[in-house]
C-alpha cells in the first residue's frame, strides 16, 4: 500500500507532467524526440508515430566515453534520420522531473545544513533545464520563437521502467527501475497495464543500490564511471571471506528494503559525489568513511595491481547486491503479483543477477531493453510522452537493438578507398562463408554492419568475433585488440534455440544481458567464453532479430559443430565504433586479422599490415 506522503507525490509529479489528451480521431504523424542530457550517457532518440526510428548515445558521435553534457551530435542524428528540421520537431521529453521529489530533496538538505549549499548550486546550474527552448536556440543557433515543440518532463525512474515496459510485448507487468540515483530516488516499483504505468514505490536517497556498488568499486580502485561491470565480472574469482562485513554495510529488512550504514558511507544527495566537468566528462568522489578504511584496510590506487582482498572484496559485494535486488524484487512482485517483470536502471545491466532472478522469484519473464542505463532515459522519456499524448496508440515492440546510425554502400566504399586499402566486394553469401572460414580458423573478425546497437553491448553489429572454443583466444584478443584487464571474460552469442544445450537456461537474453551457467559437459568447447566460475554472459540471436548475424553463427557451426561465436565489441578502449572510418582505424591500429565492413572483405594480410609476431 502506499502511504500518504507516496500519494501527495504522485499528485504531484502528476502536476509535472502532460495530462493524458483524448486521441484525434484522425491522427497525423507525430514527431517525439527523447533527450538525456548534463547526466551520465547524453542521448537522443526519436520516435515518429510511436516507433523509434533513431537513438544513440551522444559517446559513440563525439567519441568521448559516457559524455554527460549536450547531446547535440545525437539530437542532429536524430533529426536527419527523421527527415526533419529543428523548427518541426513537435514534442522533446527529458528523463528527468525538475520539480519531481523536490520536498524530499528540500527536506534532505535542510536537515543536512552542509548539503543546502550543494543543492542550490546543482538547481542554479539546471536553470536552463528549465528553459528548454532557449538551450535548443542557443546550441543550434535558432531563433527560439522558431521551436514550436512542447516539452515533457518525465521523472527519471519513471523514464526508466517506460524505456523497458512500454517497449516490450507486455500487455502488463511489474515494472522495477534500480540505479545510483535520479530525481532524488534510487529504486522505484511499478505497475505497467495496457500503456499506463502507475508509480506503486519509490526508494528514496541517500538510500542506494547503486551508490553501494559504486562507492565499493572505486574503494578497490575501479574509479571511472561504468566501472561497474568490471568489478562484476572480478567477482567470481574471489572467496566467501568478507560476507558478514557487507552484511553490515548493507542491511536488508524483512521488508525487502535496503539501508547503507552510513558509518561507512558517506551519504550523498541529489547528484552529490558525481561532477559533470565543463567537457562533459564525469568525475565521481570517493563516496566512503575512514572507517571503511579501518575495516577493510587502504583503499587499493588506481593502477595497483589487483590481489586476493580486492578480489574477495567484488565477490562480497556481488554477493551482498544480489541478496539485495533478489529481495527487492520479490517485495515487487508482492505488491504487483504479475509474471511478467520489465526493468531498467544502471543496475538492471547487472547480468549476474539478472540470470539469477529467475530462479530467485517468481517472476518467470523479463523484458531489459538494451539501454537500460542512462543513455535509456532517451527512449523511455519518448514513449511515455507518446502513450501520454496518444493513449489509444498500437504499442511498439523492440525486438533488436539496431536503433543507431547506418551507413550506406557508398559511405563504406569511400571510407576504404580514403584509407588506401585492399579490399573485395562479397555477396551476403560469400560473406558469410569467408568470414566463418576465418572465424573457424581462429582468427579475429571485425563485424560491421548494418545500424549500430543502442545501449552498451555489441550485438554483431560493431562487434569483434573469434573462435569461443579456443582457450587461448581470450588472451589473444586481450594482446592484440581489447587491451582490457585480463580478468573481464568474453561473451557467447548462440543460436537460441540452441541455448538449452549449452546453458542451463532457455530464457532468451537477445540482449546480452543475462549470465547463465554453462552445462557441465560443454564447458570444453566454450573454453573461451566460460567464465572462471563456469557461466557465460548469453546473447541469444535468432534469425527474426539479425538475419545476417545468425546466418553467421549458422556458417560457423557447419564448419565446428558450435552453434555459438565470440562476441566482443568492435573497440579498443574508447567508445564502440559507430561510424566506417572509426572501424577502419581500429582495425589497421590493433591486430584483427579480417574486417567485413558491409558487403566488403579486407584483410590484414593482403593490405602488407603488421600482425601478430610481425
Ligand atoms: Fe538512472
Amino acid at each position: 500500500m502506499l502511504d500518504r506522503s507516496e500519494e501527495k507525490t504522485r499528485e504531484e509529479f502528476a502536476k509535472n507532467v502532460l495530462e493524458p489528451r483524448a486521441a484525434a480521431i484522425t491522427t497525423p504523424p507525430m514527431n517525439v524526440l527523447g533527450i538525456n542530457l548534463f547526466h551520465g550517457d547524453a542521448s537522443a532518440a526519436i520516435l515518429v508515430d510511436g516507433r523509434p526510428v533513431l537513438a544513440v548515445a551522444e559517446e559513440r558521435l563525439n567519441r568521448v566515453k559516457h559524455y554527460g553534457g549536450f547531446p547535440r551530435l545525437a539530437i542532429e542524428a536524430c533529426l536527419k534520420a527523421a527527415g526533419i528540421r529543428i523548427d518541426e520537431l513537435e514534442h522533446v521529453a527529458i528523463g528527468r522531473g525538475v520539480r519531481a521529489n523536490l520536498g524530499r530533496k528540500l527536506g534532505y538538505a535542510l536537515s543536512n545544513p552542509d548539503k543546502l549549499g550543494n543543492l542550490l548550486s546543482i538547481r542554479r546550474r539546471r536553470a536552463n533545464l528549465g528553459d528548454l527552448h532557449g538551450l535548443f536556440s542557443d546550441e543550434f543557433g535558432i531563433a527560439p520563437e522558431r521551436l514550436r515543440f512542447e516539452v515533457h518532463r518525465v521523472e527519471h525512474h519513471l523514464a526508466h521502467i517506460a524505456s523497458a515496459y512500454l517497449a516490450s510485448d507486455f500487455d502488463s507487468a511489474a515494472g522495477l527501475s534500480y540505479d545510483g540515483a535520479g530525481d532524488f530516488v534510487s529504486a522505484m516499483f511499478a505497475r505497467c497495464e495496457g500503456s499506463d504505468i502507475r508509480v506503486l514505490k519509490r526508494f528514496y536517497l541517500p538510500q542506494s543500490l547503486g551508490i553501494f556498488y559504486g562507492v565499493i568499486c572505486r574503494f578497490i580502485g575501479f574509479g571511472e564511471y561504468g566501472d561497474e561491470g568490471k568489478v562484476m565480472g572480478l567477482a567470481p574469482f574471489g572467496r566467501d571471506r568478507f560476507s558478514e562485513l557487507f552484511e553490515k554495510l548493507l542491511r536488508i529488512d524483512q521488508r525487502g528494503d535496503y539501508a547503507l550504514d552510513f558509518d561507512y558511507f558517506k551519504p550523498t544527495g541529489a547528484d552529490e559525489g558525481f561532477r559533470i566537468g565543463e567537457d562533459g566528462r564525469i568525475k565521481l568522489t570517493a563516496g566512503y568513511t575512514e572507517r571503511l578504511v579501518q575495516l577493510l584496510g587502504p583503499p587499493r590506487p588506481a593502477g595497483a595491481a589487483v590481489g586476493r582482498r580486492e578480489q574477495d572484496i567484488a565477490f562480497a559485494l556481488q554477493s551482498r547486491f544480489e541478496a539485495a535486488a533478489i529481495a527487492l524484487a520479490n517485495q515487487l512482485f508482492e505488491m504487483a503479483p504479475e509474471p511478467r517483470l520489465a526493468m531498467a536502471g544502471g543496475c538492471a545491466l547487472n547480468s549476474s543477477v539478472n540470470g539469477k532472478l529467475f530462479g530467485a522469484t517468481r517472476f518467470t519473464r523479463m523484458y531489459v531493453q538494451p539501454a537500460a542505463g542512462d543513455e535509456g532515459l532517451a527512449l523511455g522519456a519518448a514513449l511515455y510522452a507518446y502513450h501520454r499524448l496518444r493513449p489509444k496508440a498500437e504499442r511498439f515492440h523492440l525486438r533488436n537493438a539496431y536503433l543507431g546510425p547506418s551507413f550506406g554502400e557508398s559511405e563504406l566504399r569511400a571510407a576504404l578507398e580514403t584509407r588506401r586499402l585492399h579490399f573485395v566486394r562479397l555477396d551476403e553469401r560469400e560473406l558469410i562463408e569467408r568470414s566463418a572460414d576465418a572465424i573457424a580458423q581462429g582468427q579475429v573478425v571485425g563485424w560491421f554492419q548494418g545500424a549500430m546497437e543502442w545501449g552498451p553491448r555489441a550485438l554483431g553489429a560493431r562487434s569483434i568475433l573469434a573462435h569461443p572454443g579456443m582457450p587461448e583466444m581470450r588472451d589473444i584478443l586481450n594482446r592484440r585488440v581489447k587491451h582490457r584487464e585480463a580478468f573481464r571474460p568474453f561473451a557467447p552469442a548462440i543460436k537460441a534455440e540452441r541455448q538449452a544445450e549449452y546453458f542451463e537456461s532457455a530464457e532468451p537474453s537477445p540482449f546480452m544481458l543475462h549470465v547463465y551457467p554453462v552445462r557441465a559437459d560443454k564447458r570444453r568447447e566454450l573454453s573461451a567464453v566460460t567464465h572462471v566460475d563456469n557461466t557465460g554472459r548469453v546473447q541469444s540471436v535468432t534469425r527474426e532479430q539479425s538475419p545476417l548475424f545468425y546466418d553467421l553463427i549458422d556458417a560457423f557451426e557447419r564448419r565446428t559443430g558450435l552453434p555459438v561465436v565470440l562476441n566482443t565489441s568492435f573497440n579498443d578502449n574508447e567508445p564502440i565504433v559507430c561510424r566506417p572510418e572509426e572501424a577502419l582505424e581500429c582495425f589497421i591500429r590493433t591486430r584483427i586479422d579480417s574486417l567485413a565492413l558491409g558487403p566488403f572483405f579486407v584483410t590484414r594480410r593482403e593490405n602488407g599490415l603488421a600482425s601478430e609476431g610481425a
